[in-house]
């Protein structure tokens, strides 16, 4: 592969700004690494539409990135993981990464009771992805580790995020209503399987705790799927050798609140937002 190739930047979409979370993660794993990061906020939430609605918006959001020339894609939302990833690897011609599967693997390397919940949106809980994938992954790893797999469809974190509401006693009784949901089982690991939900992470931990009366892991996307992007390139020798990297950031709609939950979801504010115009 040669350097030029190498030097293409990373392409990373999301359905709006929760993807900056996997964005987060990923400078940190790879600062090398050219990203453009391009979030449909001008058709978000993706959370409870269609699979294919979402399939729709997915392809044709993705082609700017494509027009950016990106050596891989990454799609940082779990639900366009779930409904257009199959669909995604078909149309473009360059690694494409979701954030189902690297999440599943670790499940099985940290679960001792077997006993795992997933907390998503809708569509992500409706297309069964997670625990299709868990399972499926547990049955090629020896003795099978999974006992219990329980979803619950968690749409209020996402606006609870947005808004900032991540901690205090709004969020933790939606939290808690929540996993009051999931049955009275010894779970020990939780699935975040949505973008938004690291930023609620200590109240999910609390609140997981004195749900189930035990430390309970957490697994969110982002840190699992930088280290699935690491391995990738890796593997097809696509890792940058610059010493230098630029973050692009690209939005179907630029409002001022969209530029004030960047800062967010990505810890520090963006240097730049950019709007760009997709057409279906
Ligand atoms: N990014 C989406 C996900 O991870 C959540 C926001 C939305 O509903 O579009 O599922």
């Amino acid at each position: 592969m040669g350097a030029s190739e190498r030097d293409r930047p990373i392409g990373v979409f999301d359905s709006g700004v929760g993807g900056l979370t996997v964005m987060r993660a990923l400078v940190e794993t790879l600062p090398a690494e050219d990203i453009v990061y391009l979030g449909d906020t001008a058709r978000v939430p993706y959370g409870n539409r269609a699979a294919s609605t979402v399939r729709r918006y997915a392809v044709n959001a993705t082609g700017t990135l494509m027009e950016k020339d990106i050596k891989a894609l990454v799609v940082a939302c779990n639900t366009a993981t779930a409904h257009a990833l199959g669909t995604l690897k078909e149309t473009w011609d360059v690694p494409v990464i979701g954030v189902v599967e690297p999440v599943a693997k670790r499940v099985l390397e940290v679960t001792k009771t077997g006993i795992v919940g997933v907390l998503g949106t809708r569509g992500t809980v409706r297309s069964d992805c997670y625990p299709e994938a868990i399972r499926r992954l547990d049955r090629h790893g020896g003795a099978p580790r999974i006992e219990e797999i329980h979803q619950v469809a968690c749409p209020l974190l996402v606006p609870l995020a947005e808004e900032g509401w991540s901690t205090g006693s709004v969020a933790e009784e939606v939290a808690a209503e929540y996993l009051s949901r999931l049955p009275d089982l010894d779970f020990d690991t939780l699935v975040l399987g949505c973008t938004h939900y690291p930023l609620l992470r200590d109240t999910l931990a609390a609140v997981a705790r004195r749900r189930f009366g035990r430390e309970v892991t957490l697994l969110d996307s982002a840190t699992c799927t930088a280290d699935e992007v690491e391995a990738t390139l890796r593997s097809r020798n696509l890792l940058s050798g610059a010493e230098e990297s630029e973050h692009e950031f690209l939005l179907t709609d630029l409002s001022p609140a969209f530029v004030e939950m960047a800062e967010r979801f990505f810890g520090t504010s963006p240097r730049s937002m950019t709007h760009v115009d997709i057409t279906e």
